[in-house]
């Protein structure tokens, strides 16, 4: 038998990514908007899965592929990915413009000056322009009354190929709130008649808000198996957790009633207690600010942390499994434990625990290597 390099280390934690889950939730969002295509956001690494195998995995299917800036499109292509790459922040300076060109990549405009780049730039090639424009986040894009000069602007630009007019939302995510609604009608307004195909839904529009699909929906973190709503009343059943961060217990004690555990004694038994060390800290990614109680799996089971977590290692209550032992595998997060419980419990969002992990970590591929 063969051992890859993460089987041969000895710390046992890992983030295992399941490159098919990912795939199912990809399809599962274009079922959602059946008419649109899509651009799988993988910028910041994937949010922190790993950027080139998830691209790998999902090659044969992605209608395009979103990344923050060129540094994060160069890397998949220089590891052989061809799909289709856009890079939603656009260009930083002028001279990325023709290194976008020559590797195909799609660009966001957001504001004059990127427009005046592009204008003033001699690519080998035209390019696909992704026209920004800003209908309420007040972040990036065009005011909508520039929307149409800008369009004419890059209509009229002979190394333009194409035109997509595209906005964010602020508050999609919580659909009792008017303001999509509102951005919506802001947008259909500033386009008018203009005939170019359309982009606004992330992965809180594409389950809330299915008046937003339009041409191209641009799903992120439901692709990670995570939705960005907190009420349970939309369609989130088909998304399957990708990233299962898991470690081991490395030793077991048996306090009593009084006796408190690590730094700062944040917590003391008020019971004998049998408390598991779990080999995972804040320097592998799991948020320092953790509280008492937030859950974990032992053996599939449940069980919750129980004092302050440290930079290598974190403590729980192992309640009433007698029969953990050392070895035995525990679930920070992944299909046992919800990630967006952690999330809330921690006051933090999925998005940056998941971008959080570590280097130290071992990242192990199930479903094909990167
Ligand atoms: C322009 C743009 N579109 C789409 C997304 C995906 O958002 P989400 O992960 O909430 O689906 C992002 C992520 O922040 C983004 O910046």
């Amino acid at each position: 038998m063969r051992w890859t390099r993460a089987q041969r280390m000895s710390r046992p934690t890992f983030a295992r990514i399941d490159t098919r889950a990912f795939v199912a939730n990809y399809c599962y969002a274009k079922s959602l908007a059946p008419k649109a295509n899509a651009v799988a956001v993988i910028k910041a690494n994937a949010y922190g899965h790993g950027a080139v195998a998830l691209a790998r995995a999902l090659e044969e299917k992605a209608d395009a592929l979103g990344v923050a800036c060129s540094e994060e499109a160069l890397e998949l292509r220089e590891s052989g990915i061809r799909s289709r790459i856009v890079l939603l922040g656009g260009v930083f300076a002028p001279e990325e413009i023709a290194d976008a060109a020559s590797h195909k990549f799609a660009i966001t405009v957001h504001n004059q000056t990127q427009l005046d780049w592009l204008l003033a730039a001699r690519p080998e090639r035209p390019l696909q322009v992704w026209l920004k424009v800003d209908t309420g986040m007040h972040r990036l894009g065009f005011a909508p009354q520039k929307l149409q000069s800008a369009y004419r602007q890059l209509r009229d630009c002979a190394h333009v190929s194409d035109i997509v007019v595209m906005s964010h939302f602020a508050c999609a995510d919580q659909p009792g709130l008017s303001t999509t609604r509102d951005q919506l009608a802001l947008f259909v307004r500033a386009l008018d008649d203009t005939p170019a195909p359309c982009s606004l839904a992330n992965s809180a529009a594409i389950l809330a808000w299915p008046d937003t699909h339009r041409d191209w929906i641009r799903p992120g973190i439901m692709l990670y198996g995570s939705s960005p709503l907190d009420s349970g009343e939309t369609r989130t059943n088909g998304l399957r957790a990708v990233m299962r961060f898991e470690s081991r217990l490395i030793s077991i004690r048996q306090l009593a009633a009084g006796d408190s555990i690590g730094y700062g004694a944040r917590y003391t038994c008020d019971r004998p207690t049998r408390i598991g060390v779990v080999a995972a800290g804040y320097a592998d990614g799991y948020p320092r600010n953790a509280p008492d109680g937030t859950p974990v799996a032992v053996n599939g089971r449940p069980a919750c942390l129980a004092g302050r977590v440290s930079m290598d290692m974190l403590t729980i209550d192992l309640g009433q499994q007698a029969d953990a032992q050392i070895g035995d595998p525990v679930q920070l997060w992944g299909e046992q434990i919800a990630i967006g419980e952690v999330a809330r419990r921690c006051d933090t969002i999925p998005y940056e625990l998941f971008t959080r992990v570590s280097q130290r970590v071992h990242f192990d591929y199930l479903g094909g290597r990167p």
